[in-house]
């Protein structure tokens, strides 16, 4: 049965993306029918809405969400975060990254897991200027969601024979927010004495992480800790143009690549649009075409190993056109097809 995907093309280079990554689905025959929606920067700027109450209505019908990036600039005042509003509105709680070294990176033996509390923290939009030359942001941790992420990345561990989580926390200081979700953690921990538990400070992961990359596993944290450190891990596995993320509830799914919308390259045909294509992998198995999804992953892989055709952020002259003609011409090489 056919399944209903609606795509955000987002702003930046998000169309140039979404676009590679949709031809190359193409070629696995999946029973994909799309529902675009136009939603971010670009259409606020036209219409004065990022998005419609519509549109929310049938990214609620669709099975899964496939999106590009979307920009929330510094300056614009009466903007509201598209990325925010869509996790909150379908309740997408667990933002998970997937961190693989390839034959690119210059990390070896990288394979990190990455759980983001994605719904409240510092990122909760409570924020305020009471008094001139005062502002405040509200650092909201609930016991609720820190209990269902950390919960989701403990089964994740067991489920896929993972052996360590490290919690990552800042509860020496922040001893209420952190300390709730510290305290959480350590009962959760209690029901998984299979799995491994560390707890780490985030200043001190930082440094354990470009030191010691290979002692991480699964790691869970709220949400800022969690949108800084992966960008870090990013650059580990060789570009953060090369990172999947799906972002799950217990309902909806939506997935994207970790990367923002990029204006610095947009338009020049040189993104690489790895993260997005591995990103509809996660997609694809999630819907149930595991087949499809490997199909894409070996393609992938195969185009890395080879490092023929790379675009600039991996060291190579290639554009965004030519890499995704290689990873088609190995997924039809692998199917048997001529071109
Ligand atoms: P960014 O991730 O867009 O760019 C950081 C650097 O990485 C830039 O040098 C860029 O050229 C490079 N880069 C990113 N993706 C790449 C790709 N696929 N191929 C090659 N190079 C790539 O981060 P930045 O500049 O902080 O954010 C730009 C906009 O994107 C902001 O408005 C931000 O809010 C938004 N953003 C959206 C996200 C989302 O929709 N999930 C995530 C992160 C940022």
């Amino acid at each position: 049965m056919s399944k209903r995907i609606a795509v955000i093309r987002g702003d930046g280079i998000g169309p140039e993306i979404v676009d590679a990554t949709l031809e190359v689905l193409n070629y696995l025959e999946v029973p994909l029918e799309y529902v675009f929606i136009d939603a971010g920067l670009a259409r606020w700027k036209r219409e004065g809405v990022p998005i419609s109450e519509k549109d929310l209505e049938i990214i609620e019908k669709c099975d899964a969400v496939l999106k590009g990036p979307i920009a929330t600039p510094v300056d614009r005042k009466g903007y509201r975060s598209v990325n925010v509003l869509l996790r909150r509105f379908l309740d997408l709680y667990a933002n998970i990254r997937f961190f693989k070294s390839n034959p690119l990176s210059p990390v070896k033996n990288l394979d990190i897991v990455f759980f983001r509390e994605n719904t409240e923290g510092l990122y909760s939009g409570v924020e305020l200027r009471p008094l001139p030359g005062i502002a405040i942001s509200l650092r909201v941790i609930t016991e609720h969601a820190s209990r269902r992420i950390l919960l989701r990345a403990f089964k994740y561990a067991v489920e896929n024979s993972r052996k360590k989580v490290t919690v990552v926390h800042k509860a020496n200081i922040l001893r209420e927010t952190c300390g709730l979700f510290l305290e959480t953690a350590e009962e959760i921990a209690r029901d998984f004495p299979q799995i491994e538990v560390e707890y780490s400070i985030v200043d001190a992961t930082a440094y354990k992480l470009i030191r010691n990359p290979d002692n991480f596993d699964v790691i869970v944290t709220t949400n800022m800790f969690g949108d800084i450190l992966t960008d870090e891990i990013a650059a580990l596995v060789g570009s953060i143009g090369l990172v999947p993320a799906c972002n799950l509830g217990d309902k909806y799914a939506m997935f994207e690549a970790v990367h923002g919308a990029a204006f610095d390259i947009a338009g020049k045909g040189i993104a690489n649009p790895i993260g997005l294509m591995l990103s509809a992998a996660y997609m694809l198995r999630y819907l149930g075409f595991r087949r499809e999804a490997d199909r894409l992953e070996n393609a992938i892989w195969r185009v890395l190993s080879l490092g023929n055709v790379l675009t600039p952020d991996l060291g190579g002259t290639s554009t965004t056109r030519e890499l995704i003609r290689e990873v088609i011409n190995f997924l039809v090489s692998d199917s048997g097809h001529c071109l």
